[in-house]
């Protein structure tokens, strides 16, 4: 069992100036099919473009299942002006003992380029090192994947090298770039 864990037993809701992190619900259907449906949001994923909405309810139930079993580390990300889905961001590979984990986000396109990615990622860092009270957190991105690596460097994440041939993207093993902050480096209270 591990023990990390506890902090999502139920996923804690996040609040930041723009946006509200929390979970999954059957209503963020039509909102995240907009975004999922676009190859542009999921060109560097492991997932392909949602072709029908039934595709984002599985997403959608996937997530609900893990709530459920208490074990869903996946937040949506809510604008709070308009209540809308924009996007997911997660922690991942969650590890005790040492205190470790990755994190992973994507945002509809018509949401890029307003500092949202930003204020979410620094939110769960956030909660990562002041609540978990994690030692790193990692992020890695597609060498080709610019605008996920300019937010990784924002966030004051070193690069500590490539992983060669790493993940598998339609048919191609794709080069990753592995990021990386450490507790003592994240200034955010
Ligand atoms: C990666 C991704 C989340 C980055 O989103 P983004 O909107 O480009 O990222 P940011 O939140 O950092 O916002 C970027 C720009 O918004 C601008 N911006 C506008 N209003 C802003 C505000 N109020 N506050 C902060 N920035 C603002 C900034 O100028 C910033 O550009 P800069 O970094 O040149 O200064 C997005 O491109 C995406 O979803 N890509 C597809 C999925 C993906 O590849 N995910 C990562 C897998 S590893």
């Amino acid at each position: 069992m591990n023990r990390l864990l506890k902090y999502f037993k139920p996923l804690p809701v996040i609040e930041t100036t723009r946006l509200l992190l929390r979970r999954a619900y059957l209503t963020d259907t039509d909102d995240l099919f907009i975004c999922m449906k676009n190859e542009n949001v999921c060109k560097y994923e492991v997932w392909n473009a949602h072709r029908t909405a039934l595709e984002t309810l599985g997403f959608i139930n996937t997530l609900i299942t893990k709530y459920d079993d208490n074990s869903c580390t996946d937040w949506i990300i809510e604008r709070k002006s308009d209540h809308r889905a924009i996007g997911v961001i997660n922690l991942h590979d969650i590890a005790e003992p040492n205190l470790y984990a990755e994190t992973g986000f994507w945002l509809g396109e018509e949401y890029w380029n307003n500092g949202y990615a930003e204020e979410s990622a620094i939110a769960v860092l956030n909660f990562a090192f002041n609540v978990m009270k994690l030692n790193r957190v990692c992020g890695m991105c597609d060498i080709e994947n610019i605008r996920s690596e300019k937010l990784l460097r924002k966030l004051n994440m070193t690069y500590e090298g490539t992983l060669r041939q790493h993940i598998k993207i339609g048919n191609e093993f794709r080069d990753i770039k592995v990021f990386s902050i450490l507790r003592h480096e994240f200034q955010h209270l």
